[in-house]
């Protein structure tokens, strides 16, 4: 594997970061770290979707231009994935100006070649979703399924790109791709929604929008939103239409879209309609991760549920985001819904990062400096089956990572972390060593320290802070290649002196209930 490029949907900048937004991030963000471990090049692409009505009308009800809101908010963004430990290589903002001078060449370059033409249109138009609807998909009661918000009848002269012009090819991708859709069960929705596709909508009248990228010769029409937004996959890496940097051809085509379900429609479709006109290769993944709720409610202004990250963090007084982090990626199988609680919250991370991964690190630590006065003899061994099962592991947990399975990969390695306290418990170290079988006392530890530094490797995508105070009190680099440790013949921790009773810290304090201040949590978002 020579590089990985992956990405998120970029954020609307009409509100503030939400758990929701945030999940998104951390799940891509322990994807880029996995493969950080896998291969020498990742790139990760995040940012914010600036122009558009929505932002528009907020900016004005609040008595601000709209990038003066873009700016307050962009930065809301970044400031919420910095406090998430959420490490990307690049932020695009669609209002960066290499960006707008590339989409407007894209967009001249596809009237060009006739795969967008000017159009006289009436249609419902929904400012939740920025796209217009196909009334078939209306509920009954005439409103937007995703946003229960009545759409607004638009009579435009639109621009329109000739999507179903590429219907058979993308129909013929996917059904030749299992992988491309993930999961699978969402490619079969996605090909009911291309049995009646039409060609879309890709520009606004500017008297009704005005936020915008102006279509290059025709002043009277701006972008619309979808083209301008999805070109930010290859804007961000130097795509131009006449000349492709050295960055691009590296990184294209990208390994992975993380998206949400409610956007698959525009990536597995409009977007992949628009690569195949620009001649250029397709996504190899499209990830759509399920929505989260909180309390098992949907997040909504009116509900007065919506939880900014960073309020998480605050109110339980949380040192940094791996808990958080730990507790959302690990929140629902892949692909479907997952749910924010706080009291689940604090048991789970509890339960799992405290009890089981902490403290097994803790006390096995603690014996080797009360037994052996912290050091590794060379007559400890270590058990073949733990150790294998570990190497295992490591197996199963990357073919997780590749099918984007990221809360069955944290289950992989809980249930090694499981197997290894289970070990600890059948053979009693503490009565070994009362028994003065120091030998046999000193194999088991020996075995849980070579497995705990494999737990930090598997672990830091998840929680980069805990693995970095595990992997520190080991003597272990944590830049370590995954390959290299899957390796039954290979013992990591090597004899000698490995730490001093000082040097023992806990890797997670349990959440203490007196912290949560669930009141505290809902922010203004
Ligand atoms: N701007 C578009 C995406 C353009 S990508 C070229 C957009 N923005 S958004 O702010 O509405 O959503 C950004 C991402 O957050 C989407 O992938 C969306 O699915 C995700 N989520 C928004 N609310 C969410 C939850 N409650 N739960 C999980 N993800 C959610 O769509």
């Amino acid at each position: 594997m020579e590089k990985y490029y992956l990405t998120t949907a970029i954020d609307y900048v009409n509100g503030k970061p939400h758990i929701g937004h945030a999940y998104e991030k951390i799940l891509t963000d322990i994807i880029a770290r996995h493969y950080s471990l896998r291969c020498d090049d990742v790139f990760f692409l995040t940012g914010t979707d600036e122009h558009g009505v929505k932002i528009q009308k907020t900016a004005a009800a609040q008595g601000i231009t709209p990038k003066e809101l873009c700016d307050i908010n962009s930065q809301a963004f970044k400031d919420a994935w910095k406090a998430l430990d959420v490490d990307y290589t690049k932020f695009i903002r669609t209002t960066d100006d290499y960006h707008e001078a590339v989409v407007q060449k894209i967009f001249k370059k596809l009237v060009e070649q006739g795969d967008i033409y000017k159009h006289e249109y009436e249609g419902l138009y929904c400012s939740g979703c920025e796209c217009f609807l196909n009334p078939k998909d209306l509920t009954e009661d005439g409103l937007c399924p995703d946003h229960l918000k009545k759409p607004e009848v638009v009579s435009e002269v639109n621009y329109f790109f000739r999507l179903s012009k590429y219907k058979d090819a993308i129909i013929k991708h996917i059904k030749e791709n299992p992988a491309f859709i993930v999961p699978a069960f969402r490619a079969n929705e996605v090909l009911r929604q291309l049995e009646d596709i039409q060609d879309i909508s890709v520009s606004r009248s500017k008297s009704n929008v005005s936020w915008g990228v102006d279509v290059l010769d025709d002043p009277e029409q701006v972008i619309y939103v979808w083209i301008d937004a999805l070109s930010n996959y290859i804007t961000a890496i130097g795509y131009d239409v006449d000349r492709q940097s050295d960055e691009f051809k590296k990184y294209w085509p990208v390994d992975v879209h993380v998206i949400g379900k409610d956007i698959l429609k525009f990536h597995s479709i409009y977007w992949i309609g628009i690569l195949m006109a620009l001649g250029l290769p397709l996504p190899k993944h499209i990830f759509a991760h399920g929505w989260i709720t909180i309390d098992e409610s949907k997040m909504s202004k009116s509900l007065g549920n919506v939880i900014s990250p960073t309020s998480v963090l605050e109110s339980f007084n949380l040192e940094n985001a791996d808990a958080f982090r730990y507790y959302m990626a690990t929140s629902a199988p892949c692909g479907r819904d997952g749910n924010y609680s706080d009291n689940d919250f604090k048991e789970k991370v509890n339960a799992h990062l405290a009890n089981s991964m902490g403290n097994l690190l803790n006390r096995t630590l603690s014996m080797l400096v009360k037994y052996f006065d912290g050091e590794i003899k060379s007559e400890f061994t270590v058990n073949t089956d733990l150790k294998k099962l570990a190497v295992n592991t490591i197996g199963f947990v990357k073919t997780r990572f590749d099918n984007f399975e990221i809360a069955e990969a944290g289950q992989e390695i809980m249930a090694l972390v499981d197997a290894a306290n289970k070990y600890v418990t059948d053979n009693a170290p503490w009565t070994l060593a009362k028994e003065g079988k120091m030998a046999e006392c000193g194999t088991v530890l020996r075995t849980v320290l070579e497995i705990m530094c494999m737990v930090s490797s598997l672990i830091y995508p998840f929680c980069p802070n805990i693995a970095r105070s595990m992997s520190n009190q080991l003597g272990y680099n944590l830049s370590t290649r995954l390959d290299d440790i899957a390796n039954l013949d290979y013992n990591i921790l090597k004899a000698g002196k490995l730490i001093a009773k000082e040097e023992i810290k806990p890797v997670f304090l349990r959440l203490d209930s007196e912290f949560a201040d669930k009141q505290a949590k809902k922010s203004e978002v």
